[in-house]
């Protein structure tokens, strides 16, 4: 499946809401997604996740991240990421194109 990073960009509009990536990114309602893409679920510093997803047992990366993205509460039931998801598994690729420009702080 090829990877458009500037519409992976686009589409991160909505997880704006919730989350900052790049340069100076600080936790808000959802952690920061900085370096996400290899991360293991929970594990940002000074954010404080549910247990839900600290006992996931996820390594966040590609092929997690398209199952999760596209039903958080599915993947891991009780996570406080309360977001119905993205139902395209193309846009959802497209995203995980954009996060991975973002290496680890
Ligand atoms: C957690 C990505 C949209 C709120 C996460 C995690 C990822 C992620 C990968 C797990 C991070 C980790 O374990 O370190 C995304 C992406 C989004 C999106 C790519 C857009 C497609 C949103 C939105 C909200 C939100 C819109 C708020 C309404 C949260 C919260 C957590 C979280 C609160 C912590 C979950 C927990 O501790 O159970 N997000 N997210 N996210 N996200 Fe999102």
């Amino acid at each position: 499946l090829a990877q458009d990073v500037a519409a992976g960009k686009k589409e991160f509009i909505i997880c704006r809401a919730c989350h900052q990536i790049g340069p100076n990114a600080q936790n808000a309602i959802g952690p920061v997604l900085n370096g996400v893409v290899g991360r293991k679920a929970g594990s940002y510093p000074g954010y404080n996740y549910s247990e839900a997803n600290k006992k996931s047992g996820i390594t966040w990366n590609e092929e997690t991240l398209q199952k999760y993205l596209a039903n958080p509460q599915k993947v891991v039931p009780g996570t406080k990421m309360i977001f119905p998801g993205i139902k395209d598994p193309a846009k959802v690729n497209d995203v995980i194109a954009y996060l991975k420009q973002f290496k680890p702080d």
